[in-house]
């Protein structure tokens, strides 16, 4: 498994050079529609060769990595490409995700590259070789795991990119800091606006804490559950507000959401210190708006979480931080417990 094929922008020539030297039989472009007005033009000005690709847009928005959506890029593919052809996956996470699940599965798989164009899927989604859609409602229930042929990341992108979503964004290089580098999140958890924090040396620092845990266990028997801090407790918050809110909050905010909840469970069995714990909890607060909620939404929440990809005979799987820099695997606290730590979060 090659997860760390990744070009910043002062190396794409040799990109370029690689590109051509595949001799793809021909180039699709996937992006959704606000990359597409606000990315696509650039991408053709930084690859030349993509200037006759087909393009397929898919609506921008999470709910819209669905099943559907997948089989319209299947046919859309149809009219044009062969095993021999390459996918340039234009866009944020929902794009990579969708895209890389297309391509690993269209006539068994042809090869994509993703260009991330939001800070979440540079330092997350577009990197680490997992792929994904939505199904019956549920995150990411079904994909695959398949290497990008290559990722290109240019933080020119980014200048276009919404200030939530950058935030949303922040959220991930925050998670990665926590459970694996105490440095970058010191780095991270300076007193200084988040977004001067966004520069390409932090932004390598946390691919690399990611790729480092990655490259040690591809396929998550293991090590990579870790990546997965915030993310049972976030995933449910995610679901929740996309079925209740007009304007749903974006993956990293739910992340953020869940890495308050869940460090304070590790708090509740006595995994975290009380000290670290207030760390942890005052960084991750200062940086992301409280989200409000109705504490009637505890059953959906738990309901959500029941159908976790993680869990095992029917349990709850949590990964918990330890400490600043370190985290615990396969830890399973009873609902009482979790149902504590949301209504620690309420009530902050
Ligand atoms: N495969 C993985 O390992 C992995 C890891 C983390 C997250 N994910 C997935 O990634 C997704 C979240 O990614 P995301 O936060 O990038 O969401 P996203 O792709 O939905 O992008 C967020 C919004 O920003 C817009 N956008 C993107 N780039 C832009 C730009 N440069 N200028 C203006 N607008 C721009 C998009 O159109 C969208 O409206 C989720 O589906 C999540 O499950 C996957
Ligand atoms: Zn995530």
């Amino acid at each position: 498994m090659d997860v760390a094929r990744i070009f910043f922008h002062d190396e794409i020539e040799s990109l370029k050079r690689e590109i051509e030297d595949a001799n793809f039989s021909s180039y699709t472009i996937l992006t959704d529609d606000n990359c597409e007005k606000y990315c696509q033009k650039e991408l053709i000005n930084l690859f030349s060769q993509f200037g006759d690709a087909q393009l397929i847009v898919v609506p921008a928005g999470d709910k819209n990595k669905n099943i559907s959506n997948l089989e319209f890029i299947w046919n859309q593919l149809l009219n044009n490409a062969d095993r021999h052809s390459l996918l340039i996956n234009l866009g944020g996470g929902m794009i990579s995700d969708l895209g890389g699940f297309a391509a690993s599965t269209f006539k068994r798989g042809i090869s994509f590259i993703n260009v991330p164009t939001s800070l979440l899927a540079m330092v997350d989604a577009s990197i680490g070789g997992k792929t994904a859609i939505n199904f019956a409602n549920f995150k990411n229930q079904i994909g695959s795991f398949t290497d990008a042929f290559a990722t290109f990341i240019d933080l020119n992108f980014l200048k276009t990119l919404p200030e939530k979503e950058l935030l949303s964004g922040f959220s991930e290089m925050l998670k990665v800091a926590i459970i694996s580098n105490i440095d970058l999140f010191n780095l991270l958890s300076a007193n200084e606006e988040f977004s001067k924090k966004i520069t390409q040396d932090i932004i390598k620092q946390a691919i690399n804490a990611k790729l480092s845990i990655v490259k040690s266990d591809p396929k998550e028997l293991g090590k990579r559950k870790l990546l997965n801090f915030g993310h049972t407790i976030g995933h449910a918050f995610e679901t929740y507000s996309m079925q209740n809110d007009a304007s749903p909050i974006s993956h990293g905010q739910a992340v953020a959401i869940g890495m308050i909840c869940e460090t304070q469970i590790a708090l509740q069995l006595s995994i975290i210190s009380p000290q670290e714990h207030y760390i942890l909890v005052d960084v991750i607060k200062n940086f992301f708006p409280k989200y409000s909620f109705t504490i009637n939404a505890l059953i959906s929440l738990i309901s959500n979480m029941k159908t976790d990809k993680k869990n095992v005979a029917g349990k709850i799987n949590f990964s918990l931080p330890q400490s600043v820099g370190c985290g615990l695997i396969d830890i399973y606290p009873s609902e009482n417990i979790i149902q504590k730590s949301i209504e620690f979060y309420h009530s902050l």
